[in-house]
């Protein structure tokens, strides 16, 4: 057996605690899979005094983060503190002195990544910053190398989408779903990341990226969060066999040339296999030229399932070391630009508030087709000054879907526009 690994911790909070325990439970069975033991050589934390869910030797805990991390015998830094600052300089300061990095941290690799695999001496693993357990990095860096990704479809926040499963459930309202979210420990006091899609945008990012094998950033992702489904519009979509989630979805353009990359809710059929994932869990379907499609499915959050992916990481990296070798870096050969939200072409449902007399029908089918937009099946709910129009485009561009709803505005006939959601998975053209 070579000699001991280093690691060094930085955080022990939810996931961080979790990395611990594990290390130090599973000693023996991790020192056999890595060929070496995995020895913690300290823990930095912010306060000394923390009840922390791990049993902890106190002589590891240090307030010195910087100093952990550039101590000469320490091999492998595990960084699980999340946000941008301090993360990136304790990374760069532990890639400088040549140490693998394994990171949990998707704020800091959707925005800046470049910067860390430039930085890169040894290993960057990353499994954890995405969907907490479910293998994803490594499946679309390793397994997927010899195929042409061609779409990444995914629910990639667990909080968004038990708050969609509930409303879908129960009937219930964004604001109560929300509520019960919070009082079960699902959703954050301040849900702003979560329910605005924040959390999934960095997600989107660091999945386009690898499986385009371009450089994409947080600020690329287009982004809308779930604050402006209601129930009605859970309800109509229950009615036409449909489900509302919020997907992450990364594709390459028709021609190839580039790549969208959105975070939104959509509707999909109900005979999606992502329309079968409920409460917390996440799942991403990718679909490639000769893997056809393949879904990952599990636990996107919480501290054991995270730690899980983190130590796979560990595991990784100190085999990698011991063998005196890295694993696969940053492949950006392809460099596809992000197309704007624009360009994007899918499908729509648009639910308009109009008064049921003749000639309405013809007026709002005119608008749509002004601006090139096929219309695919209408349906009228109520009568009289009640009515609503229910229509389902065929695929259009997101720029000429927008022209013609704005169009719908003006129309006398039309009192509102309900609401416009994009239709996903559902590939008729
Ligand atoms: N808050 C995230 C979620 C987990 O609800 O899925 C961390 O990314």
């Amino acid at each position: 057996m070579s000699k001991p690994v280093k690691v060094a911790l930085l955080g022990c909070g939810v996931v961080g605690s979790q990395v611990a325990r594990l290390l130090q439970e599973q000693a023996d069975d991790l020192a056999a899979r890595v060929g070496a033991p995995l020895e913690l050589a300290g823990v930095a934390v912010r306060k000394m005094s923390r009840k922390r869910e791990v049993d902890l030797d106190p002589a590891l805990l240090t307030t010195d983060a910087h100093a952990l991390v550039t101590r000469p015998d320490v091999d492998i830094v595990v960084e699980v503190i999340g946000g941008i600052e301090p993360a990136r300089a304790l990374i760069l300061a532990a890639m400088a002195g040549g140490k693998s990095i394994v990171s949990a941290n998707k704020a800091l690799l959707a925005e800046d990544g470049a910067t860390l695999h430039a930085a890169n001496k040894a290993d960057l693993y990353f499994e954890a910053a995405v969907a907490g357990a479910i293998p994803l990095i490594r499946p679309l860096r390793e397994s997927m190398a010899g195929d042409r990704v061609h779409r990444v479809l995914g629910i990639v926040n667990g909080t968004t989408n038990y708050i969609l499963d509930k409303m879908d459930s129960t009937g219930a309202s964004f604001t109560d779903a929300l509520e019960e979210a919070q009082s079960l420990g699902y959703a954050e006091a301040d849900p702003t990341a979560d329910i605005e899609g924040f959390d999934a945008a960095a997600k989107a990012a660091i999945l386009a990226g690898i499986a385009f094998h371009s450089r994409v950033t947080a600020s690329d992702v287009h982004r809308e969060g779930i604050t402006g489904v209601s129930a009605s519009d859970v309800a109509s979509a229950k009615a036409m066999g449909y489900v509302i989630k919020l997907l992450a979805i990364c594709a390459r353009s028709d021609d190839g040339r580039s790549i969208g990359v959105r975070v939104h809710p959509a509707m999909i059929p109900r005979t999606h296999p992502l329309a079968g994932v409920r409460e917390a869990y996440n799942a991403v379907f990718v679909e490639a030229e000769s893997a056809g499609r393949l879904m990952f499915y599990g636990a996107g959050a919480g501290g054991a399932p995270t730690a899980s992916a983190v130590l796979g990481d560990i595991v990784a990296v100190a085999r990698n070391r011991i063998a005196g070798t890295r694993g696969p870096s940053e492949s950006v050969y392809a460099d596809l630009s992000v197309h704007p939200m624009g360009e994007t072409v899918t499908r729509y449902h648009v639910s308009l508030d109009v008064a049921d007399k003749p000639g309405v029908l013809a007026t709002v089918a005119e608008m749509f087709s002004r601006h090139d937009v096929s219309i695919q099946t209408v349906r009228q709910e109520g009568r009289g000054d009640d009515a609503q129009l229910v229509l389902v485009t065929h695929r259009a561009s997101d720029a000429a879907l927008s022209t013609t709803v704005e169009g719908l505005r003006e129309l006398d006939i039309v009192r509102a526009v309900a609401s416009v959601m994009r239709v996903e998975g559902d590939e008729t053209p």
